[in-house]
This record gives C-alpha cells, sequence and structure tokens, in this order.
C-alpha cells in the first residue's frame, strides 16, 4: 500500500474529506469501488453519540435554542406574547403552546435573550415600563438574566437591563419595575415557573462553543479530537480492508480564519484528519 491522496467534496454544506490510498504515486485518481466508514461526532460534534461533551456547561440545560414558558405563580397563567410576537407580553393564559414558548438565545450562562413565534424578540419599550415583543434583533433592551432559586432551578425571576424585575403585577401586562423583596414565595408577582420544553434542545458545536466560551471550548474540543479517533483507529480500518473515510466537517471551516461566533478558527481540521488519515504518510494535497 503507497500513498494516501485526499479528496475534498462539497456536499449538502457539510465538506467530506475522503482520503483513499492509492496503488502508485503516479496514480491519483481513486480506486473504485470504495470501501468506506462514516467518522460521525468526530470533528462535528453530535450531542446525543456523546452527551458528556456537555457535561461542563454551567446551566447546561439552558444552552442556545433551549425553548422554555413561563407561569406566574401569583397568577397560574403562562406568559404569553400576544398574537405571536409584534405587541404585547402579558401573563393570563391558562395553557401553553406556540405564543406562550420563548426560544433562548444564549449570551452566556445567566444571560439570554428570548424569541417568540414570530421571531420578535421580548424587550423593553412598551408604556409604564411594558414589555414587548417587538424588536427584530436583540439588543441590550431584549437581554434578560435569569436568576434561578438554589432549591428548585426551574422557579426563576428574570431581570431585565433596566436593573428591575419582570413581574406580573396584572395578568394584562407583564413589566419590568419589579424592586421589592425577593422571597420566591407563590404571591410574589416577580416569581416564574419554568418549563423546558421536552424536545426543544440541541446539542450541536454551536452549543457547545457558545456554552462553554470559546476558549473552554477550544480545550474540551481538542481533547475530544486527540482522543475520540486515533491513529490506531486508522490503522484499524487499513489492516481491515477499508479504502475511504467519510468525515463530516461543520460548514463554518470555510470561513477560516474569521468564523461567525461563535465557532472558531478550524483550520487545522484537514490538517489533522490527512497527518492521522495515513499512518504519518501526508499526502500531497494536505
Ligand atoms: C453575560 O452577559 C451580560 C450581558 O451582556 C453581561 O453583562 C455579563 O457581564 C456577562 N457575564 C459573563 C460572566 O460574561
Amino acid at each position: 500500500m503507497g500513498y494516501f491522496h485526499c479528496h475534498i467534496t462539497l456536499v449538502l454544506g457539510f465538506f467530506l474529506i475522503s482520503c483513499a490510498p492509492l496503488l502508485s504515486h503516479a496514480d491519483v485518481g481513486l480506486k473504485l469501488p470504495l470501501k468506506a466508514v462514516n467518522l460521525g461526532n468526530w470533528l462535528v460534534t453530535e450531542g446525543w453519540m456523546k452527551p458528556s461533551l456537555f457535561d461542563g456547561i454551567p446551566n447546561k440545560d439552558l444552552l442556545d435554542g433551549t425553548q422554555v414558558q413561563f407561569m406566574s405563580t401569583k397568577w397560574q397563567k403562562y406568559v404569553c406574547a400576544e398574537n405571536g410576537g409584534g405587541t404585547n407580553v402579558v401573563a393570563n393564559r391558562a395553557s401553553a403552546s406556540g405564543w406562550e414558548t420563548f426560544r433562548l438565545w444564549r449570551v452566556n450562562q445567566s444571560y439570554f435573550n428570548l424569541r417568540v413565534f414570530y421571531k420578535q424578540f421580548v424587550g423593553l419599550g412598551g408604556q409604564g415600563a411594558g414589555i414587548v415583543a417587538t424588536s427584530t434583533t436583540p439588543g441590550n433592551q431584549e437581554t434578560f438574566q435569569i436568576v434561578r432559586n438554589d432549591g428548585d432551578p426551574n422557579r426563576i425571576r428574570l431581570k431585565a437591563s433596566n436593573g428591575m424585575f419582570l413581574q406580573a403585577n396584572s395578568e394584562m401586562q407583564v413589566t419590568a419595575d419589579y424592586g421589592g423583596p425577593s422571597s420566591w414565595a407563590d404571591d410574589n408577582p416577580s416569581v416564574f415557573k419554568m418549563t423546558i420544553v421536552s424536545g426543544g434542545t440541541l446539542h450541536g458545536e454551536y452549543q457547545i462553543t457558545n456554552g462553554y466560551g470559546p476558549d473552554k471550548a477550544r480545550q474540551i474540543l481538542q481533547e475530544h479530537w486527540n482522543t475520540y479517533i486515533t491513529d490506531e483507529d486508522f490503522k484499524f480500518m487499513s489492516q481491515n480492508g477499508l479504502t475511504a473515510v467519510r468525515i463530516p466537517v461543520g460548514w463554518w471551516i470555510a470561513k477560516d480564519p474569521t468564523p461567525p461566533k461563535p465557532f472558531f478558527c478550524r483550520g487545522m481540521d484537514c490538517r489533522m484528519v490527512c497527518k492521522w488519515g495515513i499512518n504519518g504518510r501526508l499526502p500531497e494535497v494536505c
């Protein structure tokens, strides 16, 4: 077995890197048919295959993209973006569905933007400290701190950027003007019961980098890349007659060296694969 040659193809938004052995140095074509295996969850995180990768993320049940609902404990009614967005936020619904569901855009472990059904963001800006869902871009006014009760993390209060807590003093309008006692009693209008919608959570690479922050994420992923598939695995595959591997990598590798936040430079991916893919022999194209 001689040299390996890396073929890089763009398919359906993923880069597929196939390393196939060649019969001779001069032969630069693929030897068909290939006998290949897919190496998922290696260079692109797939949470269901290795949930422990997420274990060190603070508030790991509130990853980016998680859908939540809030019930006012005082009224026992759900918070609702009236009309699904575009106007006031109220707390008068007996049950929760689309308009009562908010998607978290995670700023950091305790600060979030809340996106409503029609994709506006919950924010300050209504009359008399009223909370509305009108802005289509999340800024400071649309950023809230979720303060969780130590004993019951799904009992929460939401602090707005004006320093005040949200409250449902009336069912008909949620306002950002509670500065009273921070008791967790049911009759406190600033206390809400948060429900995390099941099936409404995402566990991908975005959640890793956003959840840990870029520095820690880089460390966690580097460790994963170094140990999940190793030179030994490639030797095993090669010895057992495989002639190619399919290695999904993220679309953001194409944006290297300045990928959109929170992804980071991944230019190393291809070099790493090719270094490992050939038992130490570097193919010419890598
Ligand atoms: C989290 O984000 C908020 C809002 O941008 C900011 O005020 C706060 O300092 C951040 N906290 C951390 C730990 O980065």
